[in-house]
This record gives C-alpha cells, structure tokens and sequence, in this order.
C-alpha cells in the first residue's frame, strides 16, 4: 500500500462527516486503511469482520479482483463519455446484464449514481408516465412511516423517519403515508415474516378513499425496511398492496436499495415475496458499493409510454452527468460476474437458517427485547437506557468495533447484513462477539 493511503491525517476538522456524531468521532476516530473479502484493517493494523457489507452494499466483499480489474481497465481505455446523446459500449452491457437478472418483465434500465437518485428518478418517471398517457392529474405519492428512501427531497418527502423530516421544511406537497408494519407486541422473536399485520395494507383503499385514485401516481416502499430497524413485512401485506395498486391504476415502487442483488437469498426482493412492482430502485449492491452507481428498473409499458412523439425530441427530461459513467458500468460489469461466478446471488438462501439459528440464539441476553431475520439480514432491538434513546446501541458499536466487529446501529436496534460471502464460522464469530458485547455494555 502506498505511503500516502496509509498515512493518518492529522487534522481531522474539514471533513463534516455524513450521519455522523461529528465530535464524538474526532475525538476517537475509528479509520479503516484496507480490506479484503470479509475484513477490513483499521489505521492500528487490526482486522475487523464485516458484519453490515460496508453500509449494505458490499454483497461480494471486498477488493474482489474482477471488480478492481475492471475498473482498472475501464479507467485505461475510456474514462469518461458524455451521458446525454452520446453512448458507450459498457453503458449499454451493464443495462442488458442487469435486465438479464431482473424480474420478469423489467425490461429497461435507467441509471443514477446512488440511491437517493434512484428514488428521485422513480418517482419522477411515475409522475411523468402517468402525464404522457394523459392522467397529468395522478401527483399524488403515498409512501410509509419509517421508511428511507435517501435524503434528497422527494426521497424524505415520502419516507417516514421523523429525524430525517423535520429540519426540512414543508418537503414535497400531495404525499400522504401508509401506516409502517412494526407490530412488537404480537410479533416479536418471528424468525422471518410476520403472521399479524398483512391488513395494514387495508390502509392504502382508505387513503384512496380520502383522496380518489385518480389523483394517486405511486406508492413507494421498502419490501424489508432496513434503515429503520429491518422491518419484515407481514405475510401477505406486500400481495395485498400490489392487487390494491392494480386495482386503482397506480403504480407500485419497491425500493430495493438494499434488498437488491441477492441480500434476501434471490437477486431481488420481488422473486422473494413473488409480488413483481412496475418500478424497482437499486444502488449499493449494483456495483459492489466499489463506485457510485444507481439502476431504476422499469416495466416495458412505462417505458414505451414515453417513445411516442417526433423520434429527435428527447423523451424524458431527467439524467445525470455520470449516469452510466463508464468506470461504474465496468464496476457494474465486474459485480454481476463476480456474482455469478460464486453463486453469490442465491447463496444466502443456502446460509439463512444457519444464520437464522445463530441470530436467535442471542435471545434471553442482557437488554435484547427482539430479534428478527430474513434471508442474510437480522436485527437485535435492544431495551433503551431510560431517557437516553440510542445511548445502549452505540455503546454495543463502539465495543463491538474495538472487539473486532463491525456493525450497525439504528435507535437501539442492531442491523446485520454480512457479505453474502460469509462462512459459517464467521457467523459464530460475529455473533459470538455480539453476546460478549451484550454483556459488557451497561
Ligand atoms: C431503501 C433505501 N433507499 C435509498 C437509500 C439511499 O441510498 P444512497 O445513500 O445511495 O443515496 C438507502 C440507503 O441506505 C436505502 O436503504
């Protein structure tokens, strides 16, 4: 490694980190330098297992040696062509290859640079698709408590994390919210999904009530709410939304940011729940989390919805500067590969009752009022300190990171979403170190 990648700065002040307690961290940071598969290495040479992919993206773990020399090669050749009226040839593999994995019938890819993007773009299109077929008056979004779908304005707007809302003024108008499918009291210790809350969804024919279908565009959410605390959706509650949906008129967005590319044990959440939406948002896994990359999947008929008109006008006037940069589509390239080479989009089905297992086994340690778990993700809520929300919580992370684990932490809930490469022995461990944590913290 070079001089210069090792090297700690020494002032650390310029930066202003994102969701970051800011001072706590500059006081005592916590640095990673290198990783490798299933590890990182922080500044003081110590190896820490990856218990979150990164921050749920690194699916494939990491340095992997087809998604560097990918990019290597890409960054060589071509490193940059413009995005709008002008093409190249890893653009247009990346979207074929995806389209390839995709749930039947998302036959188009529109490519953004992050989540956020992904949602923004999605619920952009859905507004737009409805103009184009001469329904202009759909501009209602409806999205759910405690969701996340990012931080840009439309993203917060209809996502449900007060947090995340109120600094921000009034946000997007003509959005309303499905109440979220948290129910502690008659599903807490559900290994999968839930047996009670499937009528939630009854909810959305009320708000269709309240407003009239005809001025609803989308609904918007997450199969597995993850930012919030990994909320599994009730048994059938995700078939109920879409047969709501299709009987209104209004589009039905899954929010796959973090279920996409295997996380669940099938590549997207949709073949998990078999409830196939119109718009599917990725980013994170899409790219190994190596380079910023977003894909919004679309049916064929929003798409084509568009292609009418004289052929030289553009069609939809939304993009990015990097959409389809070509490093990221080379990144993009190099992940699927790496994917399918090791199965790697499947493989959590094959470790999810082992991980199920060890997950439950935390139950009856100190603090832990639930666990939940679905395909390679899991959560252990634990009991906040009286009049300290999220106190216990970092205090699990802060010790867990010096024990050599790294995890995430959300309120008082601990996620989990290990790269999908993770062995069994390095679930014991991971977990291993969760108990010893749970029993040290106050
Ligand atoms: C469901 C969901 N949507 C959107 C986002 C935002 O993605 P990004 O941070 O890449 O903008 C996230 C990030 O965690 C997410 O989990």
């Amino acid at each position: 490694m070079s001089d210069r990648l090792k090297a700690m700065p020494n002032d650390l002040r310029a930066f202003w980190m994102p969701f970051t307690a800011n001072r706590q961290f500059k006081q005592a940071p916590r640095m990673f330098v290198s990783a490798s598969d299933m590890h990182y290495v922080t500044a003081d040479g110590r190896k820490v297992l990856d218990g979150t992919a990164g921050l749920w993206c690194c699916n494939a773990g990491h340095t992997r040696p087809k998604i560097t020399k990918a990019i290597q090669d890409q960054a060589a050749e071509l490193d940059y062509a413009p995005a709008f009226q002008m093409g190249h040839p890893a653009a247009f593999e990346a979207a074929n290859r995806l389209i390839d994995i995709a749930p039947s019938g998302m036959d188009h890819v529109f490519f953004t640079n992050s989540g956020s993007e992904s949602v923004e773009t999605a619920l952009k299109m859905a507004l737009a698709y409805h103009r184009v077929r001469g329904e202009g008056q759909r501009t209602r979004l409806i999205g759910r408590e405690r969701g996340y779908h990012g931080v840009n304005f439309g993203g917060i707007s209809v996502g449900g994390i007060v947090t995340n809302r109120k600094m921000f003024g009034t946000l997007l108008g003509g959005v309303d919210h499905l109440p979220h499918t948290h129910l502690p009291e008659k599903n807490a210790f559900t290994r999968g999904e839930p047996e009670h809350g499937a009528n939630l969804a009854d909810e959305l024919e009320r708000i269709v009530t309240l407003h009239d279908a005809s001025t609803i565009a989308a609904v918007i959410v997450e199969p597995v709410a993850g930012s919030t605390g990994v909320l599994i959706p009730p048994k059938g509650y995700l078939q109920k939304l879409r047969a709501i949906c299709d009987k209104h008129g209004i589009l039905l967005i899954f929010d796959e940011v973090i279920t996409g590319f295997g996380r669940l044990g099938t590549p997207f959440a949709a073949d998990y729940f078999g409830v196939t939406p119109d718009i599917i948002t990725t980013a994170k896994g899409v790219t190994n989390g190596v380079i910023p990359m977003g894909a919004v999947f679309v049916k064929g008929m929003i798409h084509d919805a568009f292609m009418t008109g004289p052929e030289h006008l553009i069609e939809f006037f939304h993009g990015y500067t990097y959409s389809a940069n070509p490093i990221a589509s080379a990144a993009c390239i190099g992940t699927l590969d790496t994917y399918k080479d090791e199965g790697l989009l499947t493989r959590g089905a094959e470790l999810a009752p082992y991980w199920e297992d060890a997950l439950h086994s935390l139950k009856g340690e100190p603090h832990v009022k639930d666990i939940r778990n679905i395909g390679l993700i899991g959560a252990i809520e634990l009991e906040p300190i009286a009049g300290q929300p999220t106190k216990r919580a970092f205090a699990a992370f802060i010790k867990a990171y010096e024990r050599g684990a790294l995890i995430r932490t959300t309120g008082d809930i601990i996620a989990l979403s290990p790269p999908l490469i993770i062995t069994k022995g390095q679930i014991n461990e991971l977990i291993d170190h969760i108990r010893e944590v749970l029993r040290m913290i106050d």
